[in-house]
């Protein structure tokens, strides 16, 4: 459908916890390296979200910094869709939460539940209703406290991840605006739902002990499987995004990809010939914080002066379910 509308990156915002866990200090309690982290994921180290911080909490930071940089407050915003593998409880959502921190009480909250590759599913979903006209500032935050669901003991996991927050403002404006959102591609693959999951049965056995001493309510990982796929389905999706806006490597400036192992961006840059330095990474000081991962790294690039106007950027994500997706933002 043709639209007189698109989306357009008003403003950026994103929050990390304060507490810093390096690969050093979990030498003290896990059989492992920094040495071996380091070589094997690109991470040095990782936030940890203090006992008053959540998901919510984190966002609503995050949040309120893309309001004040894109000069909207907090009652013109129409939707706020936060993205999270974590939210502070099971219902209500994340989102409710949040839009009461924020006191933006004619929005509509909800939460969208799709893990790492979250932020680009909820960019895709406000991406249609600002293009439909239906809606003029929807906020779209990816926020996780991964450290809540990972099993401190296994080691091949609890490296990997770490919480934090980032936010954007995204706007209707007319198509004959230079800057925006070019496109939005999403995928899922349920049939590969067993590579990673936290899979305690709250919905299907409710909470019981079999799950908890099985430690079900944490994350359960194939490393070396979900690597394999996720540089397959990362490098497609993202050459999807090239082809659909007739884009070369050349024209890109920026690729910003889910933060889940420098090894994984590594392996889908060669396969796509992009060059290493117009690649944005963070993981090496936030780990993987999984659907906060890209609006994290529009902040980082941002505050380092990466990103100017007229840039355009490439987003490539992969997560559990399968999940995986790109877009093409014009700044
Ligand atoms: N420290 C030291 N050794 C570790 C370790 C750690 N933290 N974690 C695992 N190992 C060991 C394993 O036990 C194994 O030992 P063994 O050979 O004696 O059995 C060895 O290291 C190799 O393990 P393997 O799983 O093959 O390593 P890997 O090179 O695949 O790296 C991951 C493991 C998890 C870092 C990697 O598979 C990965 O990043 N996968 C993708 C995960 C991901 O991105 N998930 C999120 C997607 S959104």
């Amino acid at each position: 459908m043709n639209s007189i509308f698109k989306a357009a990156v008003a403003g950026t915002g994103a929050y990390v916890p304060e507490k810093v866990l390096t690969n050093k200090d979990l030498e003290k309690s896990l059989d492992t390296s920094d040495e071996w982290i380091t070589t094997r994921t690109g991470i040095k180290e990782r936030r940890i979200a203090a006992d008053n911080e959540s998901a919510s909490t984190m966002a609503a930071v995050a949040a309120r910094q893309a309001l004040e940089s894109a000069e909207v407050s907090p009652d013109e915003v129409d939707m706020i869709i936060v993205c999270t593998s974590t939210p502070d409880v099971l219902f209500p959502s994340t989102a409710c939460f949040v839009q009461k921190e924020l006191q933006a009480f004619n929005s509509a909250a909800y939460d969208i539940s799709a893990v790492c590759s979250g932020f680009v599913f909820g960019l895709s979903i406000a991406e249609q209703y600002l293009k439909a006209g239906r809606y003029e500032n929807i906020l779209v935050i990816g926020s996780e406290a991964n450290s809540r669901i990972v099993d401190w003991s296994d080691r091949s996991t609890c490296i990997l991840f770490g919480d934090g927050a980032g936010a954007v403002l995204l706007k209707r404006v007319e198509q004959k605006e230079s800057i925006g959102v070019l496109s939005t591609h999403i995928y899922s693959d349920g049939s590969l739902s067993d590579l990673i999951v936290v899979p305690g049965a709250i919905g299907k056995a409710g909470v019981n002990k079999k799950d908890i001493d099985d430690k079900n309510y944490f994350i359960k990982m194939s490393g070396n499987a979900t690597f394999k796929v996720a540089v397959k389905r990362m490098s497609n999706v993202i050459l999807e995004a090239l082809e659909y806006n007739n884009l070369k490597i050349d024209d890109v400036d920026h690729l910003i990809p889910h933060q889940a192992n420098q090894r994984i961006v590594s392996a889908v840059a060669e396969k796509l010939n992009f060059p290493e330095e117009k690649i944005i990474m963070t993981i090496q000081k936030y780990g993987n914080t999984s659907a906060a991962s890209i609006p994290i790294g529009f902040e980082d690039a941002k505050r380092a002066g990466k990103i100017k106007p007229g840039d355009i950027s490439v987003l490539g994500v992969v997560g559990a379910g399968l999940t995986w997706g790109s877009a093409v933002i014009k700044w």
